[in-house]
């Protein structure tokens, strides 16, 4: 089966989170179990730089109010790509999401070029049957598919992040080459705008989201305005876990670490913690509990939580770690408390790939306190790497850590800390928790090691993703 993943970021290339993560392993996976998947992406300029060009798929005089356009065949290892180059849209500073004002042409290009494709297909005479696009960005793409002429694949939209919807006034409907009446309830309109991933939501044959649970939440309250259109949906709505790619995240293999370990060799984890100390400027204390958060720095991931907590760490002689970069006001607070606590609390603000791979390898616990979390992947990645993720329980956090309790001890299912309210108290509990069961080294191991046991392999998501579409009935394929 054909299959043209759409998206805004490709890990090493493009990355701000979990979906340049999810991209560059998912659609890999998916290929091992023989289905002929390809991405396309727009052709950032460290994209272009990076990866092998094979000529040109189609150009266009004229794209979405952003001047000529191609759509250029790529290959980057083991994945074939199309890129729409367009200097205009892509070629700037800024990052993916950077110099909003014309992001609703820029990603309504790339929905664009997506039915084209579907529709048309290369000019080697490839055509995907199922156009499958990921969050926001692409959320035009069934409406272009739904309103244009011609063959009509089949779509899916997954969900990476429901709080991020992509709206924009009405006024731009003609702009975005859409029809007037696309502008419906049934159609794009959202509370008098245009709804990008509303669009895609109400018109796509399938919609997935990362979690189970988050599947649910979306309908509830945690839809952010679309729980309605959702729980409508709910039999077209899947929640498929996301994975980890092994060939980046497995301690035995990983270059960025001073010492590699696996779990026949867990004692060959520990010069990773004074290598982390020292980068980080905390004091060499070998017997600190070291807790460390690696996020985007924004509401939604609950780092105001670990804020009010920054005090209490201290207090109890654990250290603290945070490395992210997002809201300015958070950047701040994190920076007053690493002055207030020299050595003991220390942060780094940026994006810092290589630093978040020595991090997982080095702390105790990895703290993820969101409010929200469709999948989360630093919880998975700490298991793997023999940190206790202490996550709160909800969306795919929920779904992947097993809180310690007498009984998940007894019958060594546990692998981290749980807890419910969103409040720097019940965060607090929590840490008293993690606290007390380092003090018993034993039970910690346990812990440790069935964390590093688990295998969270994309081979199962990617089967499910397959599923999922022949579930599509025919007249869409
Ligand atoms: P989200 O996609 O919502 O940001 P995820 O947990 O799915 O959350 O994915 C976050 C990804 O981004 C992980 O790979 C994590 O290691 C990485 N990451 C987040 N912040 C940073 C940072 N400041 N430096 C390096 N990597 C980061
Ligand atoms: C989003 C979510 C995160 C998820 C990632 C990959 O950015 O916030 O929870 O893991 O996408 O699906």
């Amino acid at each position: 089966m054909n299959i043209l993943f759409v998206a805004s970021e490709l890990f090493p290339y493009v990355k701000t989170g979990g979906l340049g993560d999810v991209m560059a392993a998912l659609p890999r996976a998916m290929r091992a179990l023989g289905a002929e998947v390809r991405l396309l992406l727009p052709a950032y300029p460290a994209l272009l730089e990076a990866v092998e060009l094979q000529g040109e798929v189609t150009a266009l005089p004229e794209l979405m109010g952003g001047g000529p356009a191609r759509i250029l065949r790529a290959e980057a290892p083991g994945l074939p790509l199309y890129l729409l180059d367009q200097p205009a849209f892509f070629d700037r500073p800024g990052g993916p999401y950077g110099q909003p004002e014309d992001l609703a042409h820029r990603f309504a290009a790339l929905s664009w070029a997506a039915s084209f494709l579907g529709r048309v297909g290369d000019v080697a005479g490839w055509r995907p049957e199922v156009l499958h696009g990921h969050d926001w960005h692409t959320g035009l793409m069934p409406a272009y598919v739904a309103y244009g002429e011609g063959p009509r694949p089949a779509t899916v939209m997954t969900i990476h992040n429901i709080a991020f919807q992509g709206r924009f006034s009405a006024a731009l409907l003609s702009e975005l080459w859409l029809p007037r009446h696309a502008l419906t309830p049934e159609g794009v309109e959202f509370h008098g705008d245009i709804g990008f991933l509303k669009g895609g939501l109400r018109l796509a044959d399938r919609i997935s989201t990362v979690s189970p649970t988050y599947a649910r939440e979306i309908q509830l309250a945690g839809g952010h305005g679309l729980e309605g259109l959702l729980a409508h949906r709910r039999g077209d709505l899947h929640g498929i876990l996301n994975g980890v790619d092994r060939t980046v995240w497995s301690p035995a293999k990983d270059a960025h670490l001073v010492s590699r370990y696996d779990l026949k060799h867990p004692g060959r984890r520990a010069p990773n913690r004074p290598d982390f100390q020292r980068r980080m400027g905390l004091q060499e204390d070998p017997g600190a509990p070291l807790f460390a958060a690696i996020s985007r720095l924004d509401p939604l991931k609950g780092l105001d939580l670990v804020l009010d907590n920054v005090d209490h760490l201290v207090s109890q002689g654990a250290q603290l770690a945070v490395i992210g970069t997002g809201d300015p006001h958070a950047e701040g607070a994190f920076r007053q408390a690493a002055q207030r606590h020299p050595g003991r609390v220390a942060v780094f603000i940026g994006y810092d790939e290589a630093l978040a791979h020595r991090t997982f390898a080095a702390a105790d616990v990895i703290l993820v306190p969101s409010r929200q979390e469709p999948c989360g992947l630093t919880q998975l990645y700490a298991q793997g790497y023999g940190a206790l993720p202490l996550v709160r329980r909800t969306g795919g956090l929920a779904d992947t850590v097993v809180g310690v309790t007498p009984e998940t001890l007894a019958d060594d299912t546990a692998t981290g800390f749980q807890f419910d309210w969103a409040t720097g108290w019940a965060l607090g509990e929590a840490i008293n928790e993690a606290l007390r069961l380092f003090r018993d080294p034993a039970t910690w191991r346990q812990v440790q090691r069935r964390g590093m046991a688990t295998e969270f392999g994309w081979e199962g998501p990617a089967r499910a993703y397959l599923d999922l579409y022949a579930t599509i009935p025919p007249e869409g394929i």
